[in-house]
Parts: C-alpha cells; sequence; structure tokens
C-alpha cells in the first residue's frame, strides 16, 4: 500500500508535545504555509461563517466588555478567567435581546484550535479558531446568548480556555475581546418563540467540571466504555428541565464519518488507523438510565479536510458549534426529591476524543415551594445497526445503517397545573463508503435525521415543540504518495444543515425553515506538515425563513478570493412558501396551517 487516505489524524488540539505522523495526513494536513501573493500593506483577511443575521431590537444597547486577553502560550494552563458583573448604567433592565460577541486577530502560523466561553461553569460558546496567515486575520462570532437570560443578571466568573501553543514554527497569538451587548426592550409585545415557550429559564445549573482545572471545564470522553459523571442537585420547585448538550470531536473521531470499520482494518493490518467504524451515537444518562441521545452535526473545523477550503468562508458550525436540547421535563419527578443525582455522557464507538458538557435549564414555580411529578413510561428502542460489506483487500464498499427511537412520558404538579409531558426522539442514519484504488481513494456519503418533539399537556392548553434536522455529510478524497516525502490530495466536500421548527401554544403556532448548504473542492501539495501549494474553492447557499424573518445568502469564494456574495432579506410569502416546499421534499410534513395546528 502506498499511501491511504485514512492516515493517523495529526491534531494539536489537544496533545502535546506536538506529535506530527511521518504518514501523511489527508484529513487534518497540517499547517499552511503562506500562499497568497502578500505585500507590506496587505490588510487583514477577514474569515467568516454563513449565518442569518441576528434579529435585534430597535433599541441603543450597553455593551460591556467582558474579556480582553492575548491566547499566546495556554495549552494546559488554567482558563482566562475574568469577573462579569451585567451592566449597572442602562436605562432599562429589561432586555430583549443578549448578544455576545467573540472578536479575535491573529496573525502568523497557527492551527485551528478549540475554544470554550463559560460563564459560572455554563457554557455560553464552543467554538474554533480561524487559522492565521503571515498578514493576518481577523472574525467575528456573535451569538444570541438571550437563553442564559437569568445568569446574566448576575455576577459571576467568566471563564474561555483556548489551548494554544507557540513556537518557532507555530507563531499565531490570538487576541481576543469578549463583549456582550443588551438590547433594552423595546416595549413591543412581539410573538416569538421564545414567548410561548415561557421565555427563559429561571435557572441554569452548569453540567460541566469545576474549576480550578488546567483545560476547559468539558469532560473528555476518550473510548466507547468511558463515561463521565456530574452531580448535581435541583430546587424543590422546578417544573420544567431541558438540557442543553455541548459537543465537539477531536484527534481520532475528528473525522468520525470517515472512520474505518475496525474488520477492515484488521484485514489490511492498518493499526493504528481511526476504526470503530463512521457511527456515533452521544448517550446521556440521568442516574444511569438514558434519558436521549446527541447524533451530532459533522462540523469541519478550519484546518479540517483541506485547510484553504475555509479561507476565508468557514465551515458549517465551525465557528458556532450547534447544542443540542434534550427534554428533561418527564424526569423531573425522579429528581426532585433534593438530593443528589447525575448525569452521565457517553459516546458509542468512541476514540479519543470528546468534549462534552451541558447546561440544565430550570423553570421554578414562583407560586409553590415544592412541586411533585412521576415518571411514567419510557420506550427506548435499543440501537438497530446494519453493516453490509463487500471489502476485498483494500477495496470495498460498507453501507452502515442505524436507527434509534426514544420516547418518554411524565407528569409535573405545580400553580401551572398538571402538566404531562411527552418527549420523542427519532434517528435515522446511513453512511456508504466506498474505498478504492487499493484505499487510496474514500468517498463518503452520510445523513442524519434527527426528529425531537416536546407535547406539553396541562388542563388548559398543549404546548408542542418540533424539530426535524437533516445532516448530510459526503466527502471524496484521493491521495497520492509522492514518494519524496510529500504527497498531493484532492479532496471534496458537501456539508449540509437543515432543520424545520414548528412551535405551538393552544391555536398559535411558529414555524422557521433552515436549508444550509456548502459545497468545496480542494487539492493540494503537503510536504513535512506544510501544504506547500494547492487551491480552496467553496460555494455556500443559506436560505431561512420564520414568521418575521426571511433570509439569504449565496456566496463563493477560491484562492482566499471572494467569487460571488448575494444576500438578502427580500423573500414574498411566495418565496417563504417556496423554501418550505424545498424543506418539504426532503421532510415530507404533515400538510400543516401555518398559524394553527
Ligand atoms: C491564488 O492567488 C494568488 C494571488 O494571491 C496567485 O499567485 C496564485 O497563483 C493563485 N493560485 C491558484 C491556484 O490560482
Ligand atoms: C457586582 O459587581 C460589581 C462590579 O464589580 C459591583 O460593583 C457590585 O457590587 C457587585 N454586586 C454584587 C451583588 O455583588
Ligand atoms: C479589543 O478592544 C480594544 C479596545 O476597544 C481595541 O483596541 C482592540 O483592537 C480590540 N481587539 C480586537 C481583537 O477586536
Ligand atoms: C477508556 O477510557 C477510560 C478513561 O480514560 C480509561 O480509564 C479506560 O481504561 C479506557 N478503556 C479502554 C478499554 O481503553
Ligand atoms: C503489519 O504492518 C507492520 C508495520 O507496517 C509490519 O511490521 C508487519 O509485518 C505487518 N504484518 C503483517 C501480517 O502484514
Ligand atoms: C462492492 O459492491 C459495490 C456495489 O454495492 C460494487 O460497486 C463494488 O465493486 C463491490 N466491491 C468489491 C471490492 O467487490
Ligand atoms: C422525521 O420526521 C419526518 C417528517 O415527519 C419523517 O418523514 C421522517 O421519517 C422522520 N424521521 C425519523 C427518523 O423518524
Ligand atoms: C431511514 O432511512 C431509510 C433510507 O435511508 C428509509 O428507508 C427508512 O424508512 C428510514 N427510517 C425511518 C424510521 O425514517
Ligand atoms: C482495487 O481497485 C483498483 C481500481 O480502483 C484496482 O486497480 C486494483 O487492482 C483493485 N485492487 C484489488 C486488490 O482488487
Ligand atoms: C516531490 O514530489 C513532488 C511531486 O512530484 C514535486 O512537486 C516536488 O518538487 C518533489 N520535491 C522534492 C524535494 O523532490
Ligand atoms: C471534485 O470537484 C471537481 C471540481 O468541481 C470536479 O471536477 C470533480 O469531478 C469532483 N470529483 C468528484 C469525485 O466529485
Amino acid at each position: 500500500m502506498a499511501s491511504t487516505v485514512f492516515s493517523v489524524v495529526v491534531v494539536l488540539l489537544s496533545s502535546f508535545p506536538a506529535i506530527f505522523s511521518a504518514k501523511p495526513s489527508t484529513f487534518r494536513p497540517p499547517l499552511t504555509s503562506d500562499l497568497i501573493a502578500t505585500t507590506k500593506n496587505t490588510p487583514p483577511t477577514t474569515y467568516f461563517e454563513v449565518t442569518k443575521p441576528i434579529q435585534l431590537p430597535n433599541t441603543k444597547p450597553c455593551s460591556v466588555l467582558v474579556l480582553r486577553h492575548d491566547f499566546g502560550y495556554t495549552y494546559g494552563s488554567p482558563p482566562v478567567l475574568a469577573p462579569y458583573a451585567p451592566p449597572t448604567n442602562c436605562p432599562s433592565s429589561n432586555f430583549d435581546k443578549i448578544v455576545l460577541e467573540w472578536t479575535a486577530t491573529c496573525k502568523g502560523r497557527q492551527f485551528d484550535r478549540i475554544f470554550g466561553v463559560w460563564l459560572a461553569g455554563v457554557e455560553l460558546l464552543r467554538s474554533c479558531t480561524a487559522e492565521p496567515t503571515a498578514t493576518g486575520i481577523e472574525w467575528t462570532v456573535k451569538k444570541d446568548i438571550t437563553r442564559y437570560y437569568s445568569l446574566l443578571m448576575k455576577n459571576q466568573t467568566l471563564a474561555v480556555y483556548l489551548g494554544n501553543i507557540v513556537d518557532d514554527t507555530y507563531t499565531g497569538v490570538y487576541h481576543v475581546n469578549v463583549t456582550i451587548h443588551f438590547y433594552p426592550a423595546e416595549n413591543k409585545n412581539i410573538l416569538n418563540s421564545d414567548h410561548l415557550h415561557n421565555q427563559w429559564a429561571d435557572l441554569i445549573i452548569p453540567i460541566s467540571r469545576n474549576l480550578p482545572l488546567n483545560d476547559g471545564l468539558w469532560f473528555e470522553i476518550k473510548n466507547s466504555t468511558d463515561v463521565k459523571l456530574k452531580h448535581f442537585k435541583i430546587p424543590l420547585n422546578a417544573y420544567r428541565a431541558v438540557l442543553e448538550v455541548y459537543v465537539s470531536f477531536h484527534e481520532n473521531d475528528e473525522f468520525w464519518p470517515t472512520n474505518l470499520p475496525n474488520d477492515y482494518v484488521l484485514h489490511n493490518n492498518l493499526t493504528g488507523y481511526p476504526g470503530n467504524g463512521p457511527f456515533r451515537e452521544v448517550v446521556v444518562s440521568l442516574d444511569g438510565g438514558v434519558v436521549g441521545a446527541v447524533w451530532p452535526f459533522t462540523v469541519v473545523y478550519t484546518g479540517g479536510v483541506n485547510p484553504l477550503l475555509w479561507r476565508p468562508i468557514t465551515g458549517i458550525g465551525s465557528f458556532d458549534l450547534p447544542t443540542y436540547d434534550i427534554e428533561i421535563t418527564p424526569f423531573l419527578g425522579t429528581i426532585l426529591d433534593g438530593k443528589s443525582h447525575d448525569f452521565g455522557f457517553s459516546v458509542t464507538n468512541a476514540l479519543n476524543v470528546w468534549y462534552i458538557d451541558a447546561n440544565l435549564h430550570l423553570w421554578l414555580d414562583e407560586k409553590s415551594k415544592k412541586t411533585n411529578g412521576r415518571f411514567l413510561t419510557q420506550n427506548i428502542s435499543p440501537l438497530h445497526v446494519s453493516l453490509v460489506s463487500n471489502y476485498t483487500g483494500l477495496n470495498g464498499t460498507f453501507v452502515t445503517k442505524v436507527t434509534r427511537s426514544i420516547k418518554s412520558s411524565g407528569w409535573v404538579q405545580s400553580s401551572h397545573g398538571k402538566i404531562v409531558t411527552k418527549s420523542t426522539q427519532d434517528f435515522n442514519y446511513s453512511n456508504i463508503m466506498v474505498m478504492a484504488q487499493n484505499g487510496d481513494a474514500q468517498i463518503v456519503n452520510q445523513m442524519i435525521e434527527f426528529n425531537d418533539s416536546v407535547y406539553a399537556k396541562n388542563p388548559s392548553s398543549v404546548l408542542s415543540k418540533e424539530s426535524l434536522k437533516l445532516f448530510s455529510f459526503y466527502i471524496y478524497s484521493d491521495t497520492e504518495d509522492k514518494g519524496n516525502g510529500s504527497y498531493s490530495e484532492v479532496a471534496n466536500i458537501t456539508l449540509g444543515f437543515n432543520e424545520k421548527k414548528v412551535d405551538s401554544l393552544g391555536s398559535k403556532s411558529l414555524s422557521s425553515v433552515l436549508e444550509n448548504l456548502q459545497n468545496g473542492q480542494g487539492s493540494m501539495l503537503v510536504k513535512g506538515n506544510l501544504v506547500v501549494r494547492g487551491l480552496g474553492s467553496t460555494q455556500q447557499m443559506y436560505k431561512y425563513g420564520d414568521d418575521d424573518l426571511c433570509y439569504f445568502r449565496d456566496v463563493s469564494s477560491s484562492n482566499y478570493t471572494i467569487l460571488y456574495d448575494k444576500q438578502g432579506h427580500t423573500c414574498s410569502k411566495s418565496k417563504k412558501s417556496r423554501l418550505d416546499l424545498v424543506i418539504g421534499t426532503q421532510w415530507p410534513l404533515h400538510a400543516r396551517d401555518r398559524h394553527a395546528i
């Protein structure tokens, strides 16, 4: 075997000292040396992730700079801490929107680094840095953090962990500002989905590691049997609970959809190559019993596959990793006893390493000191996995299909009445992997369907939340060993993140549709640890529509240059319904009136 597309992954996200494989690494080519023409006055390049604008009220924000820090050699050091206090001199202390803004600049040569921002141990942002160039780069991430309202109204400690390594080769230092913008309420009573669901939690409990630590506050899941537990206690008068899970995957699992079946690894004597097949499931348990799962979106970080693909349009979710909500209300009855309980995290088939933590959002009954409840039923289908393969030697096709369903119900009695909550998660996964040219070429076509629904019924109304997600991942890569310590690689990639949401309360209903698709084509020549030649081109089509906002962006880049960039809000009703139709073909939803259920 000359060279393969599934070499040992070289990652500096958490390994130190830096370990470089002698073998070429297709999906994690190390650093890119500068491939753009530079002059003394070349301005920094602005990198960005395509996403919809945050809908802001028409008020002047009160802004608090909560952290200014230069992340130099921070690997293995404690997170950077800063005192946080809500704004005091603001004309109003009633806010419609709260936005976290991360801005950073960097110059030189550096890997992509995963980082997290926590407030009182509650994670607010999981992200990845952009890879700099010699002339410098800058980027901004804005995240709507209004759902952390209760937490943001009190003095707290902010923690940021960004493990960076700086030496003669990796010279990039990240200069960072973290600002929080508070937008006073406009006194307009706009109905949005947040209002439908009783706004924000009254209390948010961190399900993360406690400080002090020389690391991020996330738990590290290192293999398929590793389970990480966190003890917690909740107030006696909670009536609703939602666990928001943060997930990122690294090192041997950074490109888990491309990981090889163990059989194939053993048969072909590929020991050390990332294995365990291409299926992963994050399992969340409460006191040992499964409460939900996450089949995560396949985020590709800014140095992944071919770093030239992500300059300046970064991969979907790489600057603001998606989080996943699991409804815990059906289980509240079992933890409303004032005692300590534990959440557990594990990852089916995991290889080193997954970073996972969570935030427990709790709604408290202000009219009573004690609520009570009972867990009623649970129906968990076992993971149904089918694997079909036909490899001979290094060539072959592997088809992996998995389904799973988790349904839970329970009631909680509070001053809001006796509310019966049913939550359902339905998953469907398929991965078709083709290994060709004696292992030099790999084609992976993966699709995840991830449906969540919650129905809560009290004597006077029914509340429901539905989210249908479709995550697609395609890669074609072809590697050629040049026999002199260098290799070339051609890689095409497609990432798709689609979500349709319908929230309703009684006869009112709100829906949104997101369709976000990225295509990339890259080629490069890698020598030692550097990409010495190459080209990356990326096209992205983003379409979003809900009852208030319609937004699209159609953007394309090649060789560091934006080729076209069209965006707009102009979206007539008919366009909106066309968007619905497009998604509708992928998700044959039950026909339903947008405003009535
Ligand atoms: C990319 O652009 C640079 C100029 O910045 C140019 O020198 C180089 O030839 C281009 N590369 C390709 C593959 O087109
Ligand atoms: C919160 O922090 C601010 C700024 O440090 C301080 O002035 C204020 O007294 C603190 N408030 C409380 C309740 O500790
Ligand atoms: C951070 O804020 C300071 C003060 O406003 C400003 O001088 C600096 O350029 C900012 N840095 C970044 C990375 O935005
Ligand atoms: C899995 O990881 C845990 C935690 O690092 C470790 O204690 C355990 O030995 C590992 N198990 C295997 C089978 O490698
Ligand atoms: C497997 O590969 C290793 C290292 O490449 C080699 O030393 C060993 O002889 C190989 N074993 C077989 C059975 O081919
Ligand atoms: C495996 O099956 C696929 C069709 O499913 C076929 O195209 C391919 O040639 C087969 N590969 C081998 C090595 O037999
Ligand atoms: C998700 O919901 C859609 C629309 O109801 C349905 O067509 C699809 O089969 C569901 N997927 C799973 C895995 O249940
Ligand atoms: C899962 O997807 C397959 C197609 O890949 C389809 O045949 C099957 O019906 C789906 N199952 C569910 C539960 O949606
Ligand atoms: C694997 O497929 C390639 C073409 O993709 C062919 O040249 C090679 O002979 C095949 N190897 C084996 C062992 O069948
Ligand atoms: C190595 O091979 C590549 C591809 O043939 C070639 O471009 C490069 O110049 C060679 N490098 C050396 C040092 O021979
Ligand atoms: C990869 O992308 C290039 C450029 O668009 C295209 O010419 C080629 O056919 C693609 N290859 C595959 C296998 O998708």
